[in-house]
């Protein structure tokens, strides 16, 4: 103990004079040129990008964009099919009924619609591939057609089912987990699990919704698997994810 003790003394002397030879040097440079003064930026006046993301963004969405708490932003496809300006409106405004919070500050959050829209652009810049298909042919961000459970399921059976299950319970040999378990449906939204069959999971060798058959999921598909997986929610999954269920559609 007495050496433990005796051992951190002998630390905290070491710290002490390290700090103040830092110093010392800190001092000689403020000296030397006023430059290398460390900047003060007042927080609405930050516009640099890396720095906004890894501040605001990183925490939930991973430092590189995939394996955060939420859908892999890093991901080309999904980038050109929300493309800038949705992009810089779901910053500013957060999804309502999810973990997504609202960034501008016209909603509440703490950022200027400049450093949203820094945001946007600078994940646009850093993360669209060459691996695109032109805008024309990308099926829409949001679902615009009506959906249908049952044609829904026969999709799911020929795009999804290899890897998910036949009833999206999981499967050990591809290393899923539940897609249709009512507490996970409650922790996303209808446009997350768009957004997941638009984009895929790269990171995971899930395929995008080009998918590897011969042809690539329609919108309709799309939207009817949506719909599918939608249909396996509960009304109460269990505290605290209550909600109304009409509301997070
Ligand atoms: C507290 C956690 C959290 C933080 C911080 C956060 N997000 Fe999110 N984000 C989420 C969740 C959860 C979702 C999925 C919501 C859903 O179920 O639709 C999401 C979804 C998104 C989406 C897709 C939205 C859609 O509906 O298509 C975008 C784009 C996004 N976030 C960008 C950002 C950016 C940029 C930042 C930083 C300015 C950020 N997020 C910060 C949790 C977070
Ligand atoms: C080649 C295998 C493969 C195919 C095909 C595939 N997935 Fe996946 N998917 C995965 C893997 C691996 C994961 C990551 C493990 C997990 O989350 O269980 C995943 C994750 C998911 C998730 C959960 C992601 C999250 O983080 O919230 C959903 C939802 C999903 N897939 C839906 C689908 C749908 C719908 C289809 C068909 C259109 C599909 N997948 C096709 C392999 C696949």
């Amino acid at each position: 103990m007495s050496l433990l003790r005796s051992t951190s003394h002998r630390c905290i002397a070491l710290c002490a004079l390290t700090l103040s030879a830092l110093v010392a040097l800190a001092g000689c440079s403020r000296v030397r040129g006023a430059a290398s003064e460390p900047e003060i930026v007042r927080p609405e006046a930050l516009v640099d990008y890396p720095t906004l993301y890894k501040d605001n963004c990183a925490a939930c969405h991973g430092a590189t964009g995939a394996h955060g708490a939420s859908v892999p932003l890093a991901n080309p496809i999904f980038l050109s099919i929300i493309g800038h300006d949705t992009l810089r409106d779901t910053i500013a405004k957060g999804v309502p009924n999810a973990l997504m919070p609202a960034f501008g500050k016209a909603y509440g959050g703490t950022l200027t619609d400049q450093q949203v829209d820094i945001l946007a652009q600078g994940m646009i810049h850093q993360w669209s591939g060459a691996d695109q298909p032109a805008g024309n042919d990308l099926p829409p961000y949001k679902a615009v057609l009506a959906g249908d459970a049952t044609r829904g399921q026969q999709a799911y059976a020929s795009a999804c089912s290899r890897c998910h299950g036949p009833r999206g319970e999981g499967d050990a040999k591809n290393k899923t987990g539940s897609i249709t378990d009512p507490t996970y449906l409650a922790l996303v939204s209808d446009q997350y699990l768009r957004n997941l069959i638009l984009g895929g999971r790269p990171d995971e060798n899930m395929p995008d919704y080009r998918s590897d058959l011969s042809q690539p999921l329609t919108d309709q598909q799309i939207t009817d698997i949506v719909t599918w997986l939608g249909s396996k929610r509960i009304a109460n999954p269990g505290q605290p994810y209550h909600r109304n269920d009409s509301k997070y559609k």
